[in-house]
């Protein structure tokens, strides 16, 4: 029993330090996610295709929680905002889709993307080569 106790003990810090070890690298993969994904998510309702509309939303939500523990680390409380508000918006929007209601997920997933235009301002910056964080 001790000997589980302490394999859990070790594998949860481990999962947390693997939360907090994101890089930049990573986030940049998180943001190409949620920029594919959002343009997904608009032509799915677009089509009513609630199911596809749904799971696109559900990963965005997803997607934003990682977004968020990164900015958490970086103890950035604004982008925090941003990405909770964001996800939770998302998470909004896979249940109107879910449910059939598309006006409304279009309206959930408007709402979202008021945060993704707040947090560039703040916390993205233009280089040559492409984006950088600041
Ligand atoms: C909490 C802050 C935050 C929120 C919210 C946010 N972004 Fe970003 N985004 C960034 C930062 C910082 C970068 C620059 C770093 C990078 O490119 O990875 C970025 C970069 C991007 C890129 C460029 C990726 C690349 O490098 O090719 C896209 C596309 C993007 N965001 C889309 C979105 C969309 C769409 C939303 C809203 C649904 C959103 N973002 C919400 C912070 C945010």
């Amino acid at each position: 029993m001790k000997k589980i106790c302490v394999l859990l003990g070790i594998t949860t810090l481990l999962a947390t330090a693997a939360l907090f070890a994101q890089s930049d690298m990573d986030y940049q993969g998180y943001m190409k996610t949620v920029g594919a994904t959002n343009g997904s998510l608009q032509k799915n309702i677009a089509a009513k295709d609630g199911k596809a509309a749904a799971a696109d939303a559900q990963k965005l939500e997803s997607t934003f929680k990682q977004v968020e523990a990164y900015w958490k680390a970086k103890g950035a409380a604004d982008a925090v905002t941003f990405a909770q508000k964001a996800g939770a918006a998302f998470g909004a929007a896979a249940k109107s889709a879910d449910a059939g209601n598309f006006d409304q997920a279009l309206a959930d997933a408007k709402g979202a993307g008021a945060n993704c235009g707040g947090c560039h301002m703040a916390h993205r910056e233009k280089t040559d080569t492409g984006f950088k964080i600041k």
